[in-house]
């Protein structure tokens, strides 16, 4: 992660609090940026609201060694999201191991039983009950302070990103923990005056042509056109799409399957890993934003940001544009939050908005019906408030420091590394949700950027039928051809390094895509001579004359890998009754019993809040009725497979 260890900072975190003049750190354990929103959001409530002096810290960026020197007069927070089955993140991997280690040994009192006794501190964590590990982090977090002798304030909050209620849940931790840190550090609640934390000049005599102004470009070696590796989270390759095809022939939904060519950029992958789309922001609502805001004579205004205190970050390069920060750099199109709601009613267009404002963000019930039901967006939210009068008063900084920095997201690879290393595969279904009652229909940001590309790249005569008019190649339009930024994230998720093992794999609808590249890899190494063990897919979709993808590689591969490949389909929609993918494995439980009794992997990938889990059950039913052994047995062994790596998920909600 680029933000460690830069030269010449210092990773004292007392040193760092005493220089700034802070009383309160809030650290965060942050995957990808919803922990750390979390943090500033803590950060800057305890300022505002309770005078604290508050910054935020990536727990990679300091160590720990003189966390027994923390004064009692101080606060540590910690934010600290919990990853995959039940992993802290990467940047909380070293403070983890140091704080739960065996001897954790401090700089001072490491002989004493209690060395944090001078340590207060508040945690709230950020999970998903889908998995088994639920909010592991901050239980185990909090667990070690304590046995440290480090004093909590209030309970350690837990957010359930599985059952949608991570932002209540947020909420409802954080009033009666700041109650109580009230009172154990006396401090007083005032009326929360808005201090912002960036500082935004315009500058009316540049030009936003100018190649020093950044109109989208992440750094300054893609500014000056010279974008150089290694490339990753901090830094995309802007990859050429080799092809891009619709590969649905449902009417009504869209799937789509890209090669992305990363040839010559050093980016690598192995089969099972992920790749990273960064997206932009669709047209449409860049300027409904700008629109709402009174901003649409300036939106190519040349500014500057910085920020007003030397802990906040600016999230991306300046000078720019409100128009760039708007359409590449904000998560925008997020459903609109009720703290926002709070935040943003100082700055209505009248009174009576303000006090109707006022009453949203303070009432959880009329929040849900009147806002997060409608699936409101910031800007549909403040059009629907004011009927379309403008919002002039709302500091930009706010949206600086309240919305989330847009970040890539990661989709399955496709394909195999050993085929076709250096073309990776995206398949991808373009996500549209309509809600009954919902005045606006919620477009997938990214996918619809994807469906947009394709469009492009194919002179399609009736492009973008949402009417969302994306920025394609950038204002500058520096590349030839079709582009997209992305970069690689390696993943656990692997096939057997021994190919003649046998593996089983279950995957429905876009949950297929890795286990192409899986199929890919077998049938090329039958093809090879090597000796290949069984490979059973389990697909399904909802027809087979509508959904079925790659029905017709399937049989090629079929061709190369004789009766070593298998694919088992479930139809949901083609007979009377619902047929999935956990049916068609009962069906042969015997068959798929004596795999795993000869080791065969086990491979989930798709839906985690139903299928995944169904099909984790099942297979403990399969185990205990074909063995013998009580169910409960039958779920013991399958843990036991998941913790050897015999049985592997890549699972999303
Ligand atoms: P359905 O939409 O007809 O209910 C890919 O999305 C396939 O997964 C579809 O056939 C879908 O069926 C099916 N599916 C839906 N819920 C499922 C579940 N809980 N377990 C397995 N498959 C499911």
């Amino acid at each position: 992660n680029g933000s460690a260890g830069k030269a010449g900072k210092s990773r004292n975190i007392l040193e760092k609090m005493d220089e700034t003049g802070k009383n309160c750190v809030v650290f965060y354990g942050s995957q990808t940026g919803t922990a750390e929103d979390y943090a500033s959001r803590l950060a800057k409530e305890g300022s505002s609201r309770f005078g604290l002096k508050a910054m935020t810290a990536d727990l990679e960026d300091y160590e720990y060694e003189n966390l027994d020197q923390f004064p009692e007069d101080k606060v540590a927070m910690f934010v600290l999201a919990t990853y995959g089955e039940g992993e802290p993140t990467d940047n909380a991997v070293e403070f983890y191991e140091f704080i739960g280690g065996e001897d954790v040994s401090f700089s001072e009192k490491s002989a004493e039983e209690t060395p944090l006794s001078t340590l207060q501190y508040v945690a709230f964590g950020l999970g998903n009950n889908t998995y088994e590990h639920y909010n592991s982090m901050v239980r185990n977090v909090s667990k070690y302070l304590d046995r440290l002798g480090a004093k909590r304030i209030g309970e350690a909050g837990e957010g359930d990103d599985g059952a949608g209620t991570m932002e209540e849940d947020f909420l409802s931790w954080k009033e009666p923990m700041w109650a109580a840190l009230a009172s154990a550090m006396n401090l007083e609640e005032r009326e929360a005056i808005y201090e912002p934390v960036f500082e935004i000049t315009e500058k009316p005599d540049m030009d936003a042509s100018d190649d020093t102004v950044y109109l989208g470009e992440p750094n300054k070696n893609h500014l000056e056109g010279h974008s150089k590796g290694p490339y990753n989270a901090h830094n995309p390759y802007i990859a050429p799409i080799a092809e891009s095809k619709e590969i649905f022939t449902d009417k009504t939904r869209n799937c789509l399957h890209m090669e992305i060519d990363v040839a010559g950029s050093n980016l690598s992958y192995t089969t099972g890993d992920h790749i990273a789309i960064w997206p932009t922001n669709a047209g449409k609502e860049v300027d409904r934003f700008i629109n709402i805001l009174g901003l649409t004579e300036k939106r190519h205004m040349v500014i500057t940001v910085k920020g007003l205190d030397a802990t906040a970050k600016v999230p991306f390069p300046s000078p720019t544009t409100y128009d760039a920060v708007v359409r590449y750099h904000m998560e925008i199109c997020a459903p609109m939050s009720r703290q926002f709601v709070s935040q943003l009613a100082q700055f209505a267009p009248n009174d009576a908005i303000k006090a109707e404002m006022t009453k949203i963000g303070e009432d959880k019930d009329v929040f849900s019906e009147q806002i997060a039901e409608k699936n409101y967006n910031l800007a549909q939210f403040l059009e629907y408030m004011s009927n379309g009068e403008k919002w002039e008063k709302i500091p930009f900084s706010i949206f600086i420091e309240a919305l989330h920095k847009i970040q890539p997201r990661y989709y399955s690879i496709s394909s195999s590394s050993l085929v076709q290393k250096d073309k990776i595969s995206v398949t991808a279904i373009v996500e549209s949700i309509e809600k009954p009652g919902a005045p606006h229909v919620v477009k997938g940001v990214t996918t619809n950027y994807l469906l947009a590309l394709k469009q492009k790249q194919h002179g399609d005569p009736h492009p973008d039928p949402h009417g969302l008019d994306y920025a394609i190649t950038g204002p500058r339009n520096k590349y030839d051809g079709i582009h997209v930024p992305v970069h690689v994230r390696h993943s656990n998720f692997k096939l057997p390094s021994d190919p003649a093992k046998p593996i089983i794999m279950v995957g429905p609808g876009t949950g297929v895509a890795p286990f192409r590249g899986f199929v890919q890899e077998r049938a090329q190494q039958a093809q090879n001579g090597e000796n290949v063990g069984k490979t059973i897919l389990f697909f399904g979709c909802r027809r087979k004359s509508e959904d079925f993808l790659y029905a017709d590689e399937w049989k090629q591969y079929a061709d190369d890998m004789g009766d070593k490949f298998e694919l088992v389909t479930a139809f949901s929609r083609d007979g009377p009754d619902k047929v999935y993918v956990q049916h068609r494995l009962r069906e042969r439980a015997e068959e798929i019993n004596k795999l795993l009794e000869q080791k065969a992997y086990f491979y989930v990938c798709g839906d985690a809040a139903n299928m995944a889990r169904e099909v984790n059950e099942i297979l403990a039913q399969i185990i205990s009725d074909q063995r013998g052994v009580p169910k409960q047995k039958g779920e013991e062994i399958v843990k036991a497979m998941r913790a050897s790596n015999q049985y592997q998920e890549d699972v999303w909600s």
